[in-house]
């Protein structure tokens, strides 16, 4: 990221209709979005996410996954979660073409800076975001490899597309390959490389502890979930400003700034409310926020013109936001 964007709001939501809905791999589909006028939707990169509204109330998360150079329709990759709050459930179940669905953004923590190599990692789902990718790295000539693990074959979605980059894409199924040899696919660290990985957590860890010794910024990761919290740097309380309205709200310790904005009023759109998904980004205009999220990098923390406000607080008595 880097650039603070203006948090979203309800307003800031289309209506659009699922137009396809196809099985695969075991446990995980595309569906297909368009306007139900047939109209553009929104330019996106490649790692860029949309909010989904569902007709059951939750807001769920999802990567891009298509044609970026379709600008009628969105396509998001979705993988039934058993232990999930219901989301994915709903998707796969209750979801069907011809319902309508709201869709925030797109917006991308997760960009694909330019370079001449790159080494994709991904697990399991994470593929989303790695596909539209690679397809934009091939385009570009440059030089690129995907290293794709996951359970089992039958879980891995999009083989059949990738199938056609050749030995380009090492796609490792664990029940036949054991864990992904990371550090034979990395190789030693090296500077013109960009590495992206997305999947699960402990996938994340073990391409970052691979990647240890990398120049700085040569690794960019999406997270699914959250890195543990620590304490807040503030005990009490502290005051938002908002810029806009004038308007100051106070922030208690038991409470995020996402809540306290919607106590008085001020909807921010949030997905993950876990510091991951980048829904609730708001632009700082004065004070230090105690970043808390999994999506800024040191030097964007460092900046203080942005913060998630679903997990992030203030390290001084007083914070303006531009909302
Ligand atoms: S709601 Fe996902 S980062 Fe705040």
């Amino acid at each position: 990221m880097t650039a603070p964007a203006p948090a979203v709001t309800a307003a800031d939501v289309a209506t659009l209709r699922v137009t396809g809905k196809q099985r695969r791999a075991d446990g995980v589909l595309t569906l297909d979005l368009a306007s139900p006028t047939g109209g553009r939707l929104r330019d996106w990169t490649p790692g860029s996410h949309v909010d989904l509204l569902l007709p059951n109330g939750l807001t769920r998360q999802y990567s891009l996954c298509g044609d970026r150079w379709d600008p009628t329709t969105y396509r998001v990759g979705v993988l039934r979660e058993p232990s999930g709050r219901g989301g994915s459930a709903f998707v796969h179940d209750e979801l069907a073409v011809g319902d309508l669905v709201g869709v925030g953004g797109p917006r991308n923590n997760f960009p694909l800076v330019p370079s001449e190599r790159y080494l994709f990692v991904a697990g399991g789902i994470g593929i989303t975001p790695i596909l539209p990718m690679v397809h934009q790295a091939e385009l570009l000539g440059a030089d690129w490899r995907l290293l794709y693990g996951g359970r089992r074959r039958a879980s891995m979605a999009f083989l059949d597309e990738l199938a056609g980059y050749g030995d380009r894409v090492l796609a490792r199924p664990e029940d036949e390959h054991g864990l992904l040899d990371l550090a034979g696919f990395l190789g030693e660290p090296r500077t013109g490389v960009r590495v992206y990985a997305c999947g699960p957590a402990p996938l994340l860890a073990a391409v970052e502890r691979a990647c240890a010794g990398w120049p700085p910024h040569a690794l960019r990761t999406e997270r699914f979930v959250g890195a543990e919290l620590g304490a807040p740097t503030r005990d009490g309380a502290f005051q938002v400003e908002l810029a806009r309205s004038g308007t100051t709200v106070t922030v208690s310790p038991g409470t995020t700034v996402l809540d306290a904005l919607a106590g008085a009023g001020v909807e921010v759109l949030s997905s993950c409310r876990g510091g991951v998904c980048g829904t609730c980004e708001t632009g700082v205009l004065a004070g230090r926020p105690d970043h808390r999220d999994s999506l800024l990098d040191d030097d964007e923390r460092a900046a203080n013109d942005c913060m998630y406000v679903c997990v992030s607080r203030s390290r001084d008595p007083r914070l303006v936001l531009d909302l």
